[in-house]
């Protein structure tokens, strides 16, 4: 947080409070959590392409961090994880399952620096992280750079080999189409078009940087 600028620092007060406002309102999100065919077919990815990213890690249990979500997609690939909710609406059984699979759920507000050192308490290194709000991502990220910052906090939990896969505002897409085409070291990035909202992919390789070196203002 120390590196963002004040007035990033002020959007992202206000974002906050206003997401916080929107639950308190009683004007809720719409609370579901979908599992991998929805997740595939919004992001624009081919059937059993988030099973293959799965199949390709060895050596250690497959991680996974379902942004915005109450992690039923991570449950469905049968891996372990995490995954950030406003609030944990989960039926016994999901909260069962995801106990038996080591998915920790923190109800928190994904705009909150606090609910990401409550992950990073955690101690995880993610194979996999989805960021799939849905229409959600409009009341959450009207600026490019809150969007850009939670990329960041995605980035740094990310492990080596990792794939980060995220809808991304629509007044964002030009900017990331232009970042994702040009070269950058420790990163492969794309971004296309899709029907509901354009889509990034980020793979992190060897000699990443700490920091993804990304600003969208
Ligand atoms: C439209 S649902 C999508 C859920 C899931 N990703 C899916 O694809 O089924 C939006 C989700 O975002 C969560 N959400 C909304 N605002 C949030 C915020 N500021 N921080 C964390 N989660 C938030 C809601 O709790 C809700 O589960």
């Amino acid at each position: 947080m120390s590196e963002i600028n004040v007035s990033l620092l002020s959007s992202l007060r206000a974002q906050r409070n206003k997401a916080q406002m929107i639950t308190d309102s009683g004007d809720k999100w719409p609370e579901y959590g979908s599992g991998v065919g929805i997740y595939e077919a919004f992001l624009g990815l081919k059937s059993g392409h988030l099973r293959r990213i799965c199949d390709r890690v060895s050596g250690h249990q497959v991680m996974g961090l379902d942004l915005m979500g109450d992690g039923t997609v991570l449950t469905e690939l049968n891996i372990g994880g995490a995954a950030i909710n406003l609030i944990d609406r989960r039926s016994d059984e999901l909260r069962k399952k995801e106990l038996e699979l080591g998915i920790v759920l923190i109800d928190g507000n994904i705009l909150a620096s606090l609910t990401w050192k409550r992950l990073k308490v955690l101690n995880k290194k993610f194979d996999l992280i989805l960021f799939r709000p849905g229409a959600g991502i409009r009341n959450i990220t009207d600026k490019s750079a809150i969007h850009a910052w939670i990329l960041q906090q995605a980035w740094s939990v990310l492990g080596l080999g990792g794939t980060l896969i995220a809808q991304t505002p629509i007044e964002s897409q030009p900017l990331l189409e232009v970042w994702a085409s040009k070269k950058h070291d420790g990163l492969n990035a794309s971004c296309s078009k899709q029907y509901f909202s354009p889509r990034l992919v980020i793979k992190k390789l060897d000699h990443a940087p700490n920091k993804l070196p990304l600003k969208l203002s």
